[in-house]
This record gives C-alpha cells, sequence and structure tokens, in this order.
C-alpha cells in the first residue's frame, strides 16, 4: 500500500497490492480521474492516460480554458452541480442567497498514518500502521465551504475506503443539498451492473443487467435500507464470470435511505455514484460546523465476481465488524418465534430451552412478546419491560436455562411504538409524524422520532435495565417497518430534511451506548427478516437475520445473493419447520441444515415436537456445525455456478487460507426429467493444483482434477436435492 504525490506532474497515485488508482489536478483546479483497476506503473503511459482529452461538446467549459476541458465531458473525482457538468453530481451547496452553483476546485492534501473514525457513523477501522489516508481539501469558490475528499488504504486488502466531509469556515449558513459518498468515472460505459433487489420474504436476489444510455439508478426512501435493494453496485466487464474479468465494486456504509446512480453519458462513458440519497435531504451548516457523509468502499478485482466478493468479505470480517464476536464461532441457537409467535408462557420456552439443550443447541432466543402486555402485533412496542404475567422473574428463568448449559438472548424492537403502549400515552409526541395529524400505520405500528435525545436516552435507559436484570447475553435488534410522514417535532421547518438522517444517526447512537455497556453482547440485527441488511449496520453488529424466508430453496438465492459483498459470517440462517411457515413448501431436514449451516446457524421450531429421526439429524448437524464453522467463518468462500443461485442447480464452497480444508454445498432445487442433465458437473475452485484431497467417504483426487474436471452431482428424483461435503488435503503429490 502506498499513496504518493507525484508535484511535477500534479498526480496522486494509490496503490494497493493489486490495484492502482490515480487522479491528477486539471488546470481549472479540478481533480480529473486518470484511472482505476490493475496497477499500471510506467510514467509514460499514466501521463497519456492522465493528458486523455475529453472531445469536444457543446457543453460550456471553465472561463480561459479551451472547450475539451468542459467539465461534462473530464473523468472526475467529486463532481459538483451548476458549472457545467450535467451529468449526475456528487454534491450541490446552498448559499444564503439562494444559489446552488457549486464547485469542487483542489486547494491542499495530507497523507498521513492511520484512518480516523467518523463522528457518529460507523466508518472501516485499521491500526495505524496498517493503513494510511489522502485528505484532499477542496473550495467551493461559491459558498466558501472546504469539501473534503478522503481516501483511505490497508496493507492487507485491495479495498479503498472514501468519504468526504463538508467544513463551513464562512460566516454564513450554507446549505448542503446533496452530498454523495463516493463517485467513480470510467473512460467506458461498456459495463454490466450487477446488484442485489427483493422484497419482504425474497431479499438480495442478484440481478445483472448491461448498463444502457441514460441513468439507471436504487434507492431507497424508506428511511432504512429496505428489503428492495441494497446499498451496493458491482460494475463487470460483460465477459466476466464468477471465476474472471475485470470488477468493480461500491458499497455504502450506511442504513438509511441512499442512492446508487450509473449514467451512461452521450460520449459512452459512465459515471456511477453512491451516497445518501438527496431526495428530501438537505442539512444547515452553521458557520464553524462540518457534516460528514457516509463511508464507501470500492472494490476491484480481476478474477471475476467471487474475487471482488472474497475482498469484500475479507475486508467486512476484518475492517468493518467491531464486534468482538466477528471472527468468534456463534452459539448455535433456537429461536422460538415460529415455534410459538405471541402464544408461550415461562413453562413453554423452559421446555423448548431444555429439549434443545438435550440436542446440543448452546442458546435460547426469546423473541417478540416477552413484555408490556404483548400478546398480539397490536400493543406494547415501546413498554419494555417484562410481563411478568407470562414469565414471572425474567432473572429466574434466565438462571434456569443457563442451568442447562444454554445462554439466553432477547428480542427488541427498539425504534418502534404502539398506539396501546403507556409510551404512547406518556409520549405521544415521541412519534414520527406530521403535525396535520394524518398517518401511515405499518403492520400496527409507529415508528419513534429516534432523531431525538430523549427518545434515545429513554431507550437506552429501558433497554439497558432489561439487559442488567438478567444474564441476557445476546440481543436480535428488529425494525419491522418503513418510515413515512417525516417530521420530526423538534426541529424547525427548515430543518426538517435533516430528520431521515437524524433518525439513522440516532440508531447507531444508540447502538454505540449499548456497546460501551455491554461491550461482549452479541447482536443479531434484523428488519422484517432482512430489510436492513448494510454494512453500516455490521459495524455494529456481526450477523443480521438474512430473511424471514427460511424455506431451504428459496434460501439458496437468498444467501448467494448477499454473498455478492457480505460474508457468510454474517448471515443470519435457521432451520425452520415444514411444511414452510412462507412457502408452504416441504423440504427434507438435511436439505434446511445444509443451506442454514452456510450462515451463523440455529434453529426456529418447536424442538419439542421433531421426531426421533429428526432429534438424531439435529445432533448430527450441530456436530457438524462445531466441525466445520471455522472454514464457513473464516475460509474463502466461492461460489461454484452461475446466477446467484437464481437457477435450479447451485454449488457453493468455503476454502481455509491454506487450501487444505474444503467445504462444498450443492443443491438442486426441483428434480428434472430422467434424461435431462442427469448429473451436473462441479468444478471446485481455490485448491491447491499439486494437492490431493480426500473425501469422507475416502476417496482421493488431486486438487487440479477437482478444479478442472470436477465431480458430477447425481440427480435425486426429488425436489429439494442438496449434498454437502468436505475435503482435506492428505498430501502433496506431483
Ligand atoms: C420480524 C422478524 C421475525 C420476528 C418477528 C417478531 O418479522 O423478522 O424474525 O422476530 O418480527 O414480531
Amino acid at each position: 500500500m502506498q499513496i504518493k504525490f507525484l508535484k511535477k506532474r500534479k498526480l496522486f497515485k494509490l496503490e494497493t497490492e493489486h490495484t492502482s488508482y490515480l487522479f491528477r489536478i486539471g488546470p481549472a483546479g479540478e481533480l480529473r480521474h486518470v484511472w482505476y483497476g490493475g496497477k499500471i506503473d510506467d510514467d509514460a503511459m499514466v501521463d497519456e492516460l492522465a493528458e486523455r482529452r475529453g472531445p469536444s461538446s457543446f457543453s460550456p467549459h471553465p472561463e480561459g480554458l479551451r472547450p475539451e476541458n468542459s467539465l461534462d465531458v473530464l473523468p472526475l473525482e467529486y463532481s459538483a452541480y451548476g458549472s457545467g457538468d450535467y451529468r449526475i453530481t456528487a454534491s450541490a451547496l446552498r448559499k444564503e442567497n439562494g444559489t446552488i452553483t457549486t464547485s469542487t476546485v483542489y486547494r491542499s492534501h495530507k497523507i498521513s498514518k492511520g484512518k480516523k473514525t467518523l463522528p457518529g457513523l460507523p466508518a472501516s477501522f485499521a491500526p495505524g500502521k496498517d493503513s494510511m489516508t489522502l485528505e484532499i481539501t477542496m473550495t467551493d469558490g461559491f459558498s466558501g465551504a472546504e469539501i473534503i475528499l478522503s481516501y483511505s488504504l490497508f496493507t492487507d486488502s485491495d479495498a479503498i475506503a472514501r468519504s468526504v466531509r463538508v467544513s463551513n469556515p464562512t460566516r454564513k449558513v450554507i446549505a448542503i443539498e446533496k452530498l454523495l459518498s463516493a463517485q467513480l468515472d470510467f473512460h467506458h460505459d461498456d459495463f454490466d451492473a450487477v446488484y442485489l433487489k427483493g422484497m419482504w420474504a425474497k431479499e438480495r436476489q442478484a440481478v445483472r443487467r448491461h448498463l444502457a444510455p441514460g441513468i439507471q439508478s436504487f434507492f431507497s426512501s424508506r428511511g432504512s435500507t429496505g428489503h428492495q435493494y441494497n446499498p451496493g453496485i458491482v460494475l463487470a466487464e460483460p465477459s466476466a464470470t464468477e471465476k474472471t474479468g475485470d470488477v468493480y465494486g461500491m458499497l455504502l456504509l450506511y442504513s438509511g435511505n441512499y442512492i446508487v446512480e450509473a449514467e451512461c453519458s452521450q460520449f459512452g462513458t459512465l459515471r456511477t455514484v453512491i451516497g445518501i440519497n438527496p431526495e428530501n435531504f438537505e442539512w444547515k451548516l452553521a458557520p464553524g460546523e462540518t457534516f460528514y457523509a457516509p463511508e464507501a468502499l470500492l472494490f476491484f478485482s480481476d478474477e471475476g465476481l467471487g474475487g471482488l466478493s472474497r475482498t469484500s468479505h475479507k475486508f467486512i470480517m476484518d475492517h468493518v465488524i467491531r464486534s468482538p464476536w466477528a471472527h468468534r464461532k456463534r452459539p448455535v441457537l433456537i429461536n422460538n418465534w415460529e415455534a410459538t409467535y405471541f402464544d408461550f408462557d415461562k413453562e413453554k420456552i423452559y421446555s423448548i430451552a431444555k429439549s434443545a439443550s438435550e440436542l446440543g443447541v448452546e442458546m435460547l432466543v426469546l423473541d417478540d412478546g416477552w413484555f408490556g402486555g404483548r400478546n398480539n402485533d397490536r400493543s406494547s412496542l415501546g413498554d419494555w419491560f417484562v410481563n411478568r404475567e407470562k414469565l414471572g422473574n425474567l432473572a429466574v428463568l434466565v438462571r434456569k436455562i443457563n442451568r442447562l448449559g444454554m445462554k439466553f438472548g432477547l428480542w427488541f424492537e427498539p425504534e418502534m411504538i404502539s398506539e396501546n403502549s403507556e409510551l404512547y400515552r406518556r409520549h405521544p409526541e415521541w412519534v414520527l409524524c406530521v403535525p396535520e395529524g394524518r398517518r401511515s400505520i405499518g403492520r400496527n405500528q409507529m415508528v419513534l422520532d429516534m432523531s431525538r435525545k430523549d427518545v434515545v436516552d429513554y431507550l437506552f435507559d429501558t433497554i439497558s435495565a432489561v439487559l442488567h436484570s438478567a444474564n441476557i447475553e445476546y440481543v436480535k435488534w428488529d425494525m419491522n417497518r418503513n418510515l413515512t410522514e417525516v417530521y420530526s417535532r423538534l426541529l424547525p421547518p427548515d430543518r426538517q430534511k435533516e430528520t431521515s438522517h437524524r433518525y439513522v444517526l440516532g440508531v447507531y447512537e444508540l447502538h454505540e451506548r449499548l456497546l460501551k455497556e455491554f461491550p461482549d453482547l452479541l447482536i443479531e440485527g434484523c428488519s422484517g427478516g432482512g430489510g436492513r441488511f448494510d454494512a453500516g449496520m455490521l459495524y455494529y453488529v456481526p450477523q443480521i437475520w438474512c430473511s424471514d424466508d427460511t424455506d431451504a430453496l428459496e434460501r439458496v438465492s437468498i444467501q448467494l445473493g448477499t454473498s455478492l459483498f457480505y460474508p457468510s459470517a454474517s448471515m443470519g440462517a435457521h432451520v425452520s419447520v415444514c411444511p414452510n411457515h412462507q412457502t408452504r413448501r416441504t423440504v427434507s431436514f438435511s436439505m434446511r441444515g445444509h443451506i442454514a449451516l452456510g450462515g451463523t446457524f440455529g434453529y426456529e421450531l418447536d424442538i419439542t415436537k421433531l421426531t426421533p429421526e429428526e432429534k438424531d439429524l439435529v445432533r448430527e448437524q450441530i456436530r457438524n456445525y462445531h466441525a466445520w464453522n471455522d472454514l464457513v467463518r473464516e475460509g474463502d468462500f466461492y461460489r461454484l455456478t452461475e446466477g446467484f443461485g437464481r437457477s435450479n442447480t447451485a454449488a457453493w464452497s468455503w476454502v481455509s487460507a491454506d487450501r487444505k480444508s474444503v467445504l462444498v454445498t450443492a443443491v438442486r432445487k426441483v428434480s428434472e426429467p430422467c434424461g435431462i442433465n442427469p448429473s451436473f458437473h462441479l468444478r471446485l475452485r481455490g485448491l491447491d493444483p499439486d494437492a490431493v484431497y480426500q473425501f469422507d467417504d475416502g476417496r482421493r483426487a488431486h486438487g487440479r482434477t477437482l478444479m478442472n474436471a470436477g465431480i458430477p452431482v447425481p440427480n435425486a428424483r426429488t425436489d429439494g436435492f442438496s449434498i454437502i461435503f468436505r475435503l482435506k488435503a492428505v498430501k502433496k503429490n506431483r
């Protein structure tokens, strides 16, 4: 890793182990993007790239310069609205006189060791000697604001972390209308975009499509990341596969309203941006204040989509998830939700814990319904005190469960409030709603105004009181509806557009305070399943419930889609009962286990009702979990088939860093008629070609044979077929 400024050539050179990122200062002080991708180092060639002229165009250009210097035609590092760049721009600042014309002109820069945190926001981290940062201060000649671009590099990763902040050194208020986190310009637009779309119970389905002229965008305006899209995009050369080709990724560390846009310009160039969604956003920056935009990560790999995912996984594991649990094996849990829904008491919970402990389960998680008077989803959110009628003294119950050798975890939905709750009766003004009174309801509940300090204080006090009252070692933090009628009573009219971002800052603040109070607490994020699965959340929680859809067949594309950016160790995955509660489908108990073993692993069913055969399978699955989880958590992940699990057959694997241990899963979702595709050939990846690998049944083969010829996966004549097997390198044999 190195960052250099070549003064004569006005060139910034950022180099990770396998990538170069170059930009230079142009004649009008604009930062011109020169190159991002695989390593390049010949000065003459770099200069040629840097001097590449823009095409002449109809668009105006900075005074005193030639027409080919129009900002509309140049690849830029960070664009601004209003001076002739008509593409999507990254920033727009409004002055008191109403103009939003903004400029981003280089003023100075600083290269330093280490990487700073971002106040109030998630940010990737690394010890001082393992990272370095370039900060470039740009001036907006119109408002006088300083726009500071930050680029951090890491010794052990090809990722680049970018962020932007704006400071107001003037005596006047500056309104930030738009401040995106990163922009990436390319001199051509021949890319496929790969991104994640979804809905409740079908989150993060990977889609791939060729970019077309014009703007393509996806975003959230729901107040949180949402089930519908995910705040990241991959740009792949059209021939790129899982294994080969140049691919770029942009991923935002943010859990609120975001936007991702790609614009193929009139000249066939591409601009991509990522950051806070500017719709209904504005931030008033008083003199002396600084605003921080969330961090964005950039990835590049010349080893296709698989290479990019592995870079992202490792980076998130080592530099984003800050929980002490990041690299720890998580306890095998059983969650009572699908077993009981709201209908439980302490006897029922204890009986689930007891049966589970006999089979090797290590933690009981008590889901929704333990607090206030909550017996259905129409009441009590906000009343975070134990329902003694149902549970008696919680500490006593937890002690009993601990005596079974099990840990105990509890569900909360901190950001929500029910109309029928003591909290609402005391503080109706804490609800996020417009003064006109009309409001929308989602799952019978309303959203708390998390931008308010008193709300965050109340939640911290009540939640920590419960957590202190008993030995609670895990929390499931849920969030079951989107924001509507976004208005905060405490903010003046001209600051209302700050509310959504302040909401997210409030959520982060609550996380921060709880983690300070309970540093070892294992928190699992959740939002109606996987509606807030993002790298911002992973800074606070090491795992997130992937989806309310626990059907093993559906989970294949959900979990493989999620793996575009996110590591296996971050994916909450459970074995649930069949017929499945979401799809009514029945698949074998063993397949359910094979899929859930690819995530954090646990159960979500009434374990007291399992047949003896199923109980044996639970014991076996838990044994396998303990044997394999190091590999699943820490190994390199390979999608062995194209299409992110959306076709009928899919396979994936984890390979240990020393390539000696491999775990492979393959599935065929529905059986196919005899004679058609009777078997599919599974070619493994990432093995040592010279090593001899042994299957559990004693068969042996060289790494090269397994990678080149592969192994046939049989066609069982049944829907929902899966196998999982392990290979171990036994010797090197040339
Ligand atoms: C959400 C979660 C579920 C469960 C319920 C409880 O839907 O995704 O796992 O916790 O809430 O109400």
